[in-house]
């Protein structure tokens, strides 16, 4: 079989989260090299609500990467390479409040990363310039206007996400020094990707699925693993009925927004 031409394939690329390993119906695998290897799996391209779409589950079809072992940089990259500008993160998290209970959608505005040895750039001054983006605002206004528009009134429209190493989860100090600090919520994934898709100049949107209250919150025995995975593929449903309203509600990629322009006045302004 002829294998596809990479190229202008997608505009729009959604990365699956734990539990969320298809989307496309119609879809197409497609190889793709990257200069960071190959991504957790082939990109998929089919047609969602009348727009091109790609989707890489985050994790691979078989959750084999745990969070500190994706590879977030050939990700970002392979779905640029598609023609790929907008991307959508979904994630489960958990809350780090209480009126934030298992099933809520948060869009959040804020980050934290606290994660570390994480391969958390593609300029890292070998093969690539010196460049430093900003991540004051990381994620893409536009998308999250979609999104909250999309949703609603089914999304909590803010949050700052703290982002853990994992693969363990916090302790209760830890969970209760997050939630002091004013965090909302916690997630092992949404770092270093939310920066890197700003590195290559593309817009970035997560949608988090809060799935447990964290170690803080509740007492007894804190998060389980079973219970994300059953919190999440309870509301994976509702999740693709949302991002599939969102698709066909964001604007056209040749819409001026500023993430497209987070290279201007670096090293690396020409290289997109
Ligand atoms: N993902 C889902 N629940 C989480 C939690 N409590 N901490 C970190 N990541 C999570």
């Amino acid at each position: 079989r002829e294998a596809p031409r990479v190229g202008a394939m997608a505009e729009i690329g959604v990365i699956g989260g734990s539990g969320f390993y298809s989307f496309l119906s119609e879809a197409r695998p497609v190889e793709v090299d990257t200069p960071f290897g190959p991504p957790s799996e082939p990109p998929v391209v089919g047609e969602v609500n009348g727009r091109e779409v790609a989707f890489i589950p985050r994790h691979g079809a078989d959750h084999r990467f745990p969070p500190h072992r994706v590879n977030y940089r050939a990700n970002l990259w392979a779905l640029r390479e598609l023609g790929v500008r907008q991307v959508l993160g979904p994630c489960a998290v958990g809350s780090l409040r209480p009126e934030l209970t298992p099933g809520t959608f948060v869009v959040p505005d804020q980050l934290v990363d606290r994660t570390w040895g994480r391969a958390h750039t593609v300029y890292d001054g070998v093969a690539a310039p010196v460049v430093h983006v900003s991540p004051a605002d990381p994620y893409c206004a536009v998308g999250r206007q979609t999104v909250i528009a999309a949703g609603n009134d089914e999304v909590v429209p803010t949050g700052t996400m703290v982002v853990i190493n994992g693969p363990r989860f916090s302790t209760r100090a830890e969970s209760r020094w997050h939630a002091d600090q004013g965090w909302s919520i916690v997630g092992m994934t949404g770092a270093p990707e939310a920066s890197i898709a700003r590195e290559l100049a593309l817009c970035y949107t997560s949608v988090a699925v809060v799935t447990d209250h964290d170690a803080g919150i509740a007492a007894g025995d804190g998060v389980t693993q079973a219970e994300v995975i059953a919190v999440f593929g309870r509301s994976i449903g509702r999740l693709k009925n949302l991002l599939t309203e969102v698709i066909g509600q964001l604007p056209k990629p040749d819409t001026d927004c500023s993430c497209r322009h987070s290279l201007d006045g670096t090293a690396g302004e020409d290289l997109w």
